[in-house]
């Protein structure tokens, strides 16, 4: 008797918790298992790294973006009447020019490869080494710059005043007519169109899935699983940060002849860490803007994968994996830039 009553109690004590647990497990709210299943397959889809381009937005503004897309072809504003922003920036080139280095006024060699006017209003930057912070203060660059358009302003706007065209035009669509403010307003306003939306990939991200191929579906898994989209990343995959060319390997080196647009931001902030820094560069209809790199020294896109993995992510990749995430950079190319419709005025 004496020995079996711990063991009775034992088992009264065992029931009782076992009647509680039950009873707590049938008071947990419902509530509870969305939630659960909710953090169970966020772990299964992790957020997109990229995200589509913003669709279009019209504004009431395409007159003076109009009048920017005539400045942008005009040959007049450069020192010697022989190039405009768009001989660098061909709106049948991706906005770019298809050369390593542009061709300038007087047919000088620039310093670097020309980067796509195309969304470039969306950047947080502008030019390789982000010395520009929007569109408005670059043009002083181009337009100065005696390797592009060898200008300045008093010409510009003489040559412009000259112009019984110009002149009406501005007049009907600024009070004060032409401006050095109101040439840039209206430059810009044009660049704000120069967006292509509709990519297949943005497609895909929308939730079309097969708007893109298996191989480039494959291609993008990779893009994110070996770290591309670590830098390339958001609606440009890229154009969002600044990163150093050369985190894994010394890319200036192999790659030999260093001058000194290769130092990038350092020639900017004059700061040590920011020595081969350059912006990462959005990759949006890049297989239509060879060839790569600010040294314009690379043709392919073949190579220019490589040559990011190696110096970037420290990785050899495989034919296989080159091929497959060109297949999904092939499908960053958007439709074609429209005037009818452009992005809000930043
Ligand atoms: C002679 C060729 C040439 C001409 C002409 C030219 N550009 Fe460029 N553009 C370039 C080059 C090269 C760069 C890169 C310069 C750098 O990063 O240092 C560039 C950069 C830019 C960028 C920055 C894009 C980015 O992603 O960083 C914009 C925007 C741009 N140009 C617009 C214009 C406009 C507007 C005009 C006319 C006023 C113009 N360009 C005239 C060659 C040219
Ligand atoms: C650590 C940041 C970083 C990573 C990771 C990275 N990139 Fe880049 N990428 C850059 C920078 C910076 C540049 C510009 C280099 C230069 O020309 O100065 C660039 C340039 C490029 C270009 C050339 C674009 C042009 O218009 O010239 C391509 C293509 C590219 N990257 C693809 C990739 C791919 C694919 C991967 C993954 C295998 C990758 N990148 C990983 C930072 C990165």
């Amino acid at each position: 008797m004496i020995r079996g009553t711990p063991h009775l109690i034992a088992l009264l004590l065992l029931a009782a918790l076992a009647i509680l647990l039950v009873a707590f497990t049938w008071s947990v709210p419902p509530v509870a298992m969305p939630q659960f299943a909710r953090v169970a397959s966020d772990k299964v889809e992790p957020a997109e790294p990229l995200s589509p381009l913003p669709q279009t937005i019209p504004t009431p503004d395409l007159e003076r973006a109009q009048l920017g897309e005539r400045l942008f072809h005009e040959l007049r504003l450069s020192g010697d009447d022989s190039v405009a922003c768009a001989s660098c920036h061909s709106l049948e080139q991706g906005g770019a020019d298809g050369r390593a280095r542009s061709v300038g006024a007087g047919g000088a060699l620039g310093e670097v490869n020309a980067p796509s006017v195309f969304n470039a209003a969306l950047g947080f930057a502008q030019f390789w080494d982000g010395r520009a912070a929007t569109l408005a203060e670059q043009i002083d660059g181009p337009l100065h710059n005696p390797v592009e358009m060898a200008s300045d302003w008093p010409r510009v706007l003489t040559t412009l005043s000259a112009d019984e065209a110009y002149r009406t035009a501005f007049a009907a669509l600024y009070p004060d007519g032409i401006t050095k403010a109101n040439i840039v307003d209206a430059l810009v306003r044009y660049q704000l169109t120069l967006v292509t939306p509709n990519a297949p990939f943005d497609r895909y991200l929308r939730g079309e899935r097969d708007a893109i191929d298996a191989a480039a579906r494959e291609g993008y898994a990779r893009f994110k699983d070996y770290g591309c989209a670590s830098c390339h990343q958001g609606a440009l995959v890229g154009g969002n940060m600044f990163q150093r060319f050369g985190i894994m390997g010394d890319y200036f080196v192999d790659r030999g002849q260093l001058e000194d647009v290769d130092l990038g931001r350092y020639r900017v902030t004059g700061r040590e860490e920011d020595r081969y820094v350059f912006k990462v560069p959005s990759l949006r209809n890049v297989a239509l803007t060879a060839p790569y790199f600010h040294d314009g020294s690379v043709e392919t896109l073949d190579e220019a994968v490589e040559i990011m993995a190696r110096y970037q992510l420290g990785r050899d990749l495989q034919a296989e994996d080159i091929a497959l995430i060109v297949a999904f950079l092939n499908t960053l190319t958007g439709d074609a830039p429209n005037i009818g419709r452009s992005l809000p005025l930043p």
